[in-house]
């Protein structure tokens, strides 16, 4: 059995070397290089090459190499039986986290504020009373420990989840209504959703209505979660008053996209939290060796729901 890596636009050499040097028994195989290709059983893929899928007639396991398995649950080319797993560690988790804590916090203290008071020699004193009251859509991992963050900072957490369960703590909802009760009732609106077909475009003009006046957008879901028309139309009514987002739906943004120098926006280059090579390595090791074990990948989906 081989582990095939298919991550054609990130450099796999480091991933490949940790990934001998905790298992050289395994028989590891980088794309393009497949060898004998009917002995490759495992892909650990990241935007995975077109047409890869369909060369592999013993496939049985495609991990996504990230937290996100969009560009998995619906390629056609993967067959049915195959199962879709992904590698999300705990510091992964983590990271996404402390980028989500940061951004908060750096807007509730308005830190910019600040340093523009410094460059004037201004001495402006000024200190938040009561802290924003988050909103998190979506309480898997990442969700999970991100509530975790705020609730030890004693922010208010709501959260948002088909099911409505979450974590403890979190004042949890579910259904439209639940949707439009957690837009109302955030200060920061933060996306974290797997991207399915029914959390598509689910960043909208009905959600911004339901937002307060002056509230926070962060998307670090995936940029598909967003009508970008309809954010740009509710920035100028002020619901939400601002936004930040690190994920788009053409990746890099393309040099002509308004987002770029719209003065209500702060953007990152999709890189709220990425997947660190030794953490990868470890997981995709243990995630093979389940699979040679009979059982399911790391972090298996289901196919059916697409997360
Ligand atoms: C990043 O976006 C990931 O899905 O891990």
């Amino acid at each position: 059995m081989a582990l095939l890596i298919a991550t054609p636009d990130r450099d796999s050499e480091e991933l490949g070397r940790l990934i001998r040097r905790q298992d050289p028994e395994i028989d590891l195989r980088v794309w393009p290089e497949l060898g004998r290709a009917e002995d490759i059983r495992f892909v650990l893929a990241w935007k995975p090459p077109e047409g890869l899928f369909r060369q592999l007639p013993a496939l049985e396991v495609v991990s996504s190499l990230g937290a996100g398995v969009d560009q998995l649950v619906d390629n056609p080319q993967i067959p049915g039986h195959v199962a879709i797993g992904r590698l999300a560690g705990p510091r992964l988790a983590a990271n996404m986290a402390a980028y989500l804590v940061a951004v908060v916090v750096a807007r509730w203290k308005r830190l910019p504020d600040f340093a523009e008071d410094q460059r004037a020699r201004r001495w402006n004193q000024w200190a938040p009373e009561q802290p924003p009251v988050i909103g998190l859509l979506g309480t898997g991992e990442m969700g999970r420990r991100t509530a975790a963050a705020f609730g030890e900072l004693d922010f208010p957490v709501h959260g948002y989840s088909r099911s409505g369960r979450g974590p403890a703590g979190v004042t949890m909802h579910s259904g439209t209504r639940g949707l439009h009760e957690l837009a109302g009732a955030s200060d920061c609106l933060i996306n974290l959703l797997p991207l399915t077909p029914e959390t598509r475009d689910i960043l909208d003009a009905d959600l911004f209505s339901q937002m307060r006046e002056g509230s926070t957008l962060i998307n670090v879901g995936r940029g598909e979660h967003l009508v970008e028309a309809d954010l740009l139309a509710a920035l100028d009514r002020g619901r939400p008053g601002c936004a930040v987002l690190d994920v788009f739906r053409e990746e890099p943004l393309p040099q002509d996209h308004p987002f770029w120098d719209h003065p209500k926006l702060f953007i990152t280059p999709h890189c709220a939290s990425i997947t660190l090579t030794r953490e990868a390595a470890e997981l995709a090791v243990e995630s093979y060796r389940r699979v040679m074990d009979g059982k399911p990948p790391l972090g298996v989906v289901d196919r059916e729901r697409g997360y």
